[in-house]
Formats: C-alpha cells, structure tokens, sequence
C-alpha cells in the first residue's frame, strides 16, 4: 500500500492561522456529510519545502459543486462552479480561493464500499498530474486529520530533490509540463530525474503546437517567481529558445541585456518607477533577435492589453531608434506616452545608453511644469495648455538644469494668452 504519516503538527506549526480555520470549516461540512476530503497539490509540497503558499486544492469523494453550494450556505463567500469538469472554485468572504475538485470515481454506483473507493479513485486523480512532489494528499476529515497518503515516492522525490514524471506519455498529453519542470528546476533547485529528462528532450517540439496563451502562463511564472536569469540559464540548457521563439538571439546577448534590466530596475524603482507584473513580457523581448519582424513576433504572448501595449510601444521605439544616436526631442515625440517602466525595458534592450538617460531624465520632465503654474502666471486655461506643457517638457529634458521660471519665461515672453 502506500506510505502514509502523520503530518497534523507539522501543518499546526507551519499553515497561518486563518488557512488552519478555513481548513476547519471544510473539515465540518465535509464530516457532517461523510465526504472524505484532501487536500493536495502545490501547498502540500510546500508544506515540507517550507515555502509559505496558500492556495488550497481540495479533492473530495463526492460532487465538488455541490459540496461548494455547502459550504457557500455555512460560511458565505461566492462560488464559481465549472459544471463540465465538476469542479468548483469557492471565494470566501475575506478573499481567500479554495479549488474543489471530484476526485472522478464511481462514487454513485458503490456507496457501500467507500473506504475502498476512496483510496483508489484520489490514487487516479493524482496519478493524472505532473510529477511525483505534486501528488501528496493530506486527508482533513477530523477523524483522519493530517494523514498523508503518498501513493507515488512523492516525499522521497521531494528530499532528493528530483522531478519525476508519473507516466511516460505525460509530455506528450500535456506539453507544458515541460515547461513547469523548467520553472520547478529554477525555483525549487530541483532537477530532473534521468528519464524524466530524456523525455522533455524527446518531447519538446510539441510545445510548438501549445497554445501561445497557456505557454505565456508559464513562462509568466517562471520569469516571475525568481531571477527571470536562472529561468532563462533553464530554457537555454533546453533549447527552448528556438522553439519558444522564430528568431531568438545568442543566450549570451539575451544574458546581458537581462543583467542590465535587473540593473535598471532597481535604480528607476528608486525613482519611484513601477515594474507591474507586466513587465515580464520585456524577458522575451530580450530573448528576440533585434530586428522588426522579431520583435513583432513577441506579441503573441502578450496576455492582456497591459502586455500589448508594451510590445506596440517597444516596436514604435524600435522603428524610430533603430541604430541612431536619438536626439531626446526625437525620442520623446515617439516615447512620451510610452509607460515608463516599458521605456526602460527597451533602453536596457538597446544598449544604447543615451536612451537609458532619456528615460531618466524624462521622470524629471514630465512634471516640471503643469497647468496650474500656467494658470498663475497668467494664462488662460485652453486646449493649447497641452502643447505648452509638452514644449516646457521638451525642454526640460534637453536641459534637465532648467527651473520652472525658465521654463515659463518664452511663454510669456511671446505674449501667449492661451486663447
Ligand atoms: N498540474 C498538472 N499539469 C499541468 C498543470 C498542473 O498536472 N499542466 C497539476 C499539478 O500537479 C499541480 C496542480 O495541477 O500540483 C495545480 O496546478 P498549479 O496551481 O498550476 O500548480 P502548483 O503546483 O500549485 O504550482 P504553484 O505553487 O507554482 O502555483
């Protein structure tokens, strides 16, 4: 059979309290309908990896939805449910997410003989998923509470440190499992195990035929959850530049340009500039080849109109800036409604430093003068407000020395009514 043990103290000392109470309250519900419930998956693994993480994945034996509608009646919140794969995601009202999942079974048709179907039905579910450190399930019924079942070596692949598919075909069934082992290798450290390996080599062409959105989840978490260069170091040992990408460059350039964004980034947040999540997009702007069409092609994995809108702006600043020396006027009338954060991912691809400064100095520019200084030397408000203000940042950022008098002093040397 398979390993079991007692883990309820490790989970008392480790889980915050607020997600021990939520796992009370299922406890309840659950116990008051005899449905024997688990949790598994990622926070299980995390649990021994000691790395806080607060999504809980619920399988039970029995209907999720309904058993959401239960647990919705008991303790408000709202429920989503995906009746096709009778799945439910339950919201409780302080925010906190709990997936609830059927463990697919023949529950209905042998209710007498639960204990036993039980254990073989989570068995199936889990042997479903990717690798062994994500198939650990912890039962939370009271009179089980904290009884770990590991079905598959998971706990012994979790010490050692190694990513072990559960069957040959799962690459195949599920590509982007190459790329999760990829994200687990560089945030975990683990690596994978020998035929593991062997078979995301064999397989990764069919990442080629994956979705761009469901591959940009993945790569959006491995370029977020640590270094974006250790994921990169990952994808390179692979070759999943040449498969991710039509024209990817030299690991050597993308390195660079990727060490001198780490630089940036934390100057300009200094400087009180954002990187949203976002900015994650700029790692596969620096794994393309720089040249049009390349840097077009990153726009596939743009997953909402933040992402797009800063793959449209790095293709504007590439057409204008392409091997010049820009003049900052130039490159303002291009960039100036560029997000910030984005410009500076471009000038950290560039190399070309005087775009770096630009980017600097237009912080500076952009307020140095606003409308109501206009309005209190005199000026009547109007639309041509815009253009005066976008003239004096202009000039602020040829001339960073400026004050706010010498930026006023043509305006009203000209007479300018603002009519
Ligand atoms: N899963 C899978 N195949 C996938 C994606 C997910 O088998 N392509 C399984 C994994 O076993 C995982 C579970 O579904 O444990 C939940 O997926 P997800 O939330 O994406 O992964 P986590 O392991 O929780 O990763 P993280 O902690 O980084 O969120």
């Amino acid at each position: 059979g398979p390993v079991k043990r007692q883990v309820a103290k490790t989970m008392e000392k480790q889980f915050p309290p607020e997600l021990l109470t939520l796992i009370t309250s299922i406890q309840q519900v659950a116990d008051e309908q005899n449905i024997p419930v688990f949790i598994i998956g990622g926070i299980v693994r995390d649990l021994f990896l000691n790395i806080a993480n607060e999504d809980l994945d619920i399988v039970l034996e029995g209907d999720a939805p309904s058993f959401g509608e239960s647990l919705t009646e008991a303790y408000g919140g709202r429920l989503k449910v995906h009746q096709a794969f009778r799945t439910a995601t339950w919201t409780t009202d302080s925010g906190s997410k709990v997936d609830l999942t059927s463990a697919r079974t023949e529950y209905y048709d042998f209710p007498a003989a639960l204990p036993r179907v039980e254990l073989s039905t989570i068995r199936e579910d889990l042997y479903r998923r990717d690798f062994t450190i994500n198939t650990l399930a912890v039962q939370i019924n009271h009179a089980r509470y904290g009884e770990l079942t590991d079905y598959f070596n998971g706990l012994d692949d979790l010490s050692n440190r190694k990513l072990r598919i559960l069957y040959n075909l799962s690459f195949v069934e599920d590509p982007t499992r190459i790329l999760r082992a990829v994200r687990f290798e560089t945030r975990f450290s683990f690596q994978m195990e020998a035929q593991t390996k062997y078979l995301a080599e064999e397989n990764k062409q069919l990442l080629s035929s994956v979705s761009r959105f469901r591959l940009s989840e993945e790569l959006y978490r491995l370029f977020t959850q640590s270094d974006p260069l250790k994921g990169l170091e990952r994808l390179f040992s692979f070759q999943l530049q040449d498969i991710l990408l039509a024209s990817p460059d030299e690991p050597a350039d993308v390195r660079r340009r990727q060490r001198r964004m780490n630089r940036y980034r934390y100057i300009f947040e200094s400087r009180g500039v954002v990187f949203p999540e976002a900015a994650w997009v700029a790692v596969m702007l620096f794994m393309s080849a720089p040249d049009s069409a390349a840097i077009a092609g990153i726009r596939s994995y743009a997953m909402n109109r933040q992402e797009e809108k800063a793959c449209d702006a790095w293709l504007t600043l590439w057409t204008h800036t392409e091997g010049n020396h820009l003049p900052f006027r130039d490159a303002h009338a291009a960039a100036s409604h560029i997000p910030d954060w984005a410009a500076v991912a471009f000038a950290a691809f560039s190399e070309e430093a005087s775009l770096a400064r630009y980017v600097w100095r237009r912080l500076d520019a952009r307020h140095a003068l606003k409308g109501k200084d206009l309005i209190e030397a005199g000026f009547r408000p109007g639309p041509v407000f815009s253009d005066m203000l976008f003239e004096a940042e202009m000039r602020k950022l040829e001339n960073p020395s400026l004050t706010k008098d010498e930026l006023l002093a043509p305006f009203i040397k000209a007479g300018h009514t603002g009519i």
